[in-house]
């Protein structure tokens, strides 16, 4: 079958019988010429199937891919198997290079895989597909049928010319690539929701926070220093706050730096002005929370999270620099601007016979943002 040019100008139409007949390179041809697509040059860079020549550029191209399913595997296995948990320098077997190990190895596997996919993908558009140059004069308004059925002979011829189909190997390594890739894109995703922040019941990590003791040792207030300093009155003028984590005297080093790493350690220490601790409104269930114009609270931000440590004295207000929620000192943190919307979880505090905080307990409730089973 041959396009015959018509009376406007243009190929003469075939009929419908002449459609059912034609053969994919018929169609091909004559869609090339309705869309007014003239091919100027079309050369296979393998025009002879199975030359040694071809296998040779298809084994490059298939390395690429094998990289891609090997750095995604690799990805894989760092994402769910690194150990990743915070340990501090010095912890035996080199648990903090290890820790400091895992941001740069799951960047550069997942980098590496994704730049492996590109490359073969790259190298197979360059080295494997015909050749061509076309030119196409651009028509107004929507397709006819007959184009309609052309383009899809020359979907389908560009697939077959492709040379694809006989390319099992790099099939094969393509297939594997991107199926290790997408999976290991896939736990990235939902890695998140593997591991079950209920487990352990009423001592889950969501409702129970550093401070919790469950023999009853004290958890006294320190600072963050390099040596242990524990919190004294004596410590705060009038108007101002410190940052505080807890700390067990039974810790070892590691555990102290695990629990100042946690995010739901950091708590504020704050020190009224006397008449402004003469105004304080408590908080129903919380009225002895506090040690004298002493007051402890959650520096974790009921909004999104991020640490609230801008404090103005004067009207003892504290700030939350991500999105400016504010919380009234005055009145149990009380946001009272912003879109925060629950007060920030107070500590209860007092001193011991050595003249040192020490949390009376854990927070009463969660710290942090909301979340679906909140129980306040
Ligand atoms: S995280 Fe504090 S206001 Fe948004």
């Amino acid at each position: 079958m041959s396009a015959q040019r018509g009376s406007t100008g243009g190929p003469q139409l075939p009929n419908d019988a002449d459609l059912s007949t034609a053969s994919r390179e018929d169609l091909v041809r004559l869609g090339s010429s309705l869309d007014g697509v003239t091919i100027v040059h079309r050369q296979d860079p393998f025009p002879v199937p199975g030359t040694r020549a071809e296998k040779r550029t298809e084994r490059a191209v298939a390395r690429w891919f094998f990289l891609a399913a090997l750095a995604g595997l690799g990805f894989l296995a760092a994402y769910l198997f690194w150990p990743f948990q915070y340990a501090p320098p010095g912890s035996p077997g080199d648990r903090h290079l290890l820790y400091q190990l895992y941001t740069p190895i799951i960047g550069v596997l997942l980098g590496l895989a994704v730049f492996a996919v590109g490359a073969g993908t790259i190298g197979y558009a360059r080295n494997l597909l015909p050749h061509e140059t076309a030119v196409q004069e651009r028509h107004m308004g929507g397709s006819s049928e007959v184009d309609r059925a052309t383009v899809g002979a020359i979907l389908a011829d560009s697939g077959i010319s492709s040379g694809i189909a006989r390319r099992s190997l790099i099939k094969r390594a393509a297939g594997i690539g991107g199926l290790v890739l997408g999976a290991g894109l896939g736990v990235f995703a939902l890695g998140g929701l593997v591991r079950n922040p209920w487990k352990g019941g009423n001592e889950a990590a969501l409702w129970v926070t550093p401070w919790h003791s469950a023999n009853g040792e004290p958890v006294f207030l320190r600072y963050d220093s390099e040596h242990v300093t524990l919190a004294r009155p004596e410590d705060l003028a009038a108007g101002s706050i410190a940052t505080v984590f807890p700390y067990k005297r039974s810790w070892t080093e590691q555990e102290a730096q695990e629990a100042m790493r946690a995010s739901d350690s950091p708590v504020m220490l704050i020190r009224l002005h006397p008449e402004q601790a003469a105004r304080v409104i408590q908080r129903k269930g919380q009225v002895s929370f506090h040690y004298g114009d002493f007051y402890a609270y959650s520096k974790i931000c009921t909004h999104l999270g991020c640490p609230a440590s801008l404090y103005e004295a004067q009207t003892a207000r504290l700030l939350c620099p991500c999105h400016q929620s504010q919380f009234d000192m005055l009145e149990y943190a009380k946001p009272i601007f912003g879109p925060a919307t629950r007060a920030l979880p107070q500590l209860h505090i007092d001193v011991n016979d050595e003249g040192y905080f020490y949390a009376k307990g854990d927070f009463i409730e969660p710290v942090g943002p909301a979340f679906w089973e909140r129980r306040s």
